[in-house]
């Protein structure tokens, strides 16, 4: 009897045992699921986030060798953001020098352009757009808004806005006022939003490219926005050799509305 009651005790010991066992196993097994499936979100949300930094495929193609070596560690580098505008052009000649130099460099830039210009080179303005570039109202002829010109100066807006459509397709949502003059109630009444600057070298005042490169490299930091213009020999030189200075110091070339609203 005793007999019996030791061996249906040891049955149930190791059936227990097995059972633990069993179990133990098929709780790593959904463990480790988990945190494979969790870890490609991760992997995934990183890709999707880079590709949307780079702006354009031609800004990722430049430099594949370092966006695959980080997501291959695992660990994406937020890079500092800044941004390049371009004032006045399109000009005949310097615009077209400065997106070769910005297509070599895989980056783009912001362009505030007038409806005069634009219209005398619609070629360039549907360049900028195929190039990745975002394209601004500068007014039509680079007018300055004054407490007598209102309606004069809203009408050079919607004009302009009407050229750059008329060349890309695309409304026009950004508009930098020359000389920085502004009337709040624009905003709403044409449906357009400001953009200012944060950094201003005077490039247009001064012919000397190492300085204009200096002025803004030692005031670069992240999400300034660099204010220029396409319509000087001098700018583009000096604008290309922001772009590599600051390339080399990790920095990240973007259009303005990545700097207004992320
Ligand atoms: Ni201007």
């Amino acid at each position: 009897m005793k007999k019996l009651i030791m061996a249906i005790l040891l049955f149930d010991l190791t059936a227990g045992l097995l059972f633990l066992g069993l179990w133990e196993q098929q709780r790593q097994e959904t463990v480790s699921a988990a945190s494979i499936s969790g870890g490609a979100k991760d992997m995934q949300d990183s890709t999707e986030k880079n590709g949307k930094q780079s702006g354009n495929a031609e800004s990722s193609a430049e430099s594949p060798g370092r966006g695959s070596r980080d997501v291959a560690a695992g660990e994406m580098t937020e890079k500092k953001k800044i941004a390049l505008t371009f004032d006045d052009g399109p000009h005949p000649f310097y615009t077209a020098e400065l997106l070769d130099g910005l297509k070599e460099r895989g980056v783009t830039a912001t362009f505030f352009v007038t409806g005069a210009n634009a219209s005398l080179h619609p070629d360039v303005i549907k360049r900028m757009q195929d190039e990745g570039h975002l394209i601004g109202n500068h007014t039509y002829s680079h007018i300055q808004l004054t407490k007598k010109n209102r309606e004069t100066f809203k009408k050079e807006l919607v004009k302009t806005n009407q050229v750059i459509e008329d060349i890309t397709g695309v409304e026009v949502e950004y508009v930098r006022p020359p000389y920085g003059s502004w009337d709040k109630s624009f905003e709403e009444e044409l449906n357009m939003i400001p953009v200012l600057w944060t950094i201003d070298p005077l490039d247009w005042c001064s012919g000397n490219v190492a300085c204009i490169t200096e002025r803004v490299v030692k005031k670069a930091g992240e999400n300034e926005i660099i204010l220029m213009h396409d319509y000087y020999d001098t700018s583009v030189t000096a604008a290309l050799k922001i772009v590599d200075e600051l390339l080399e110091e990790g920095y990240e070339f973007v259009t303005v509305d990545e700097i207004l609203f992320e």
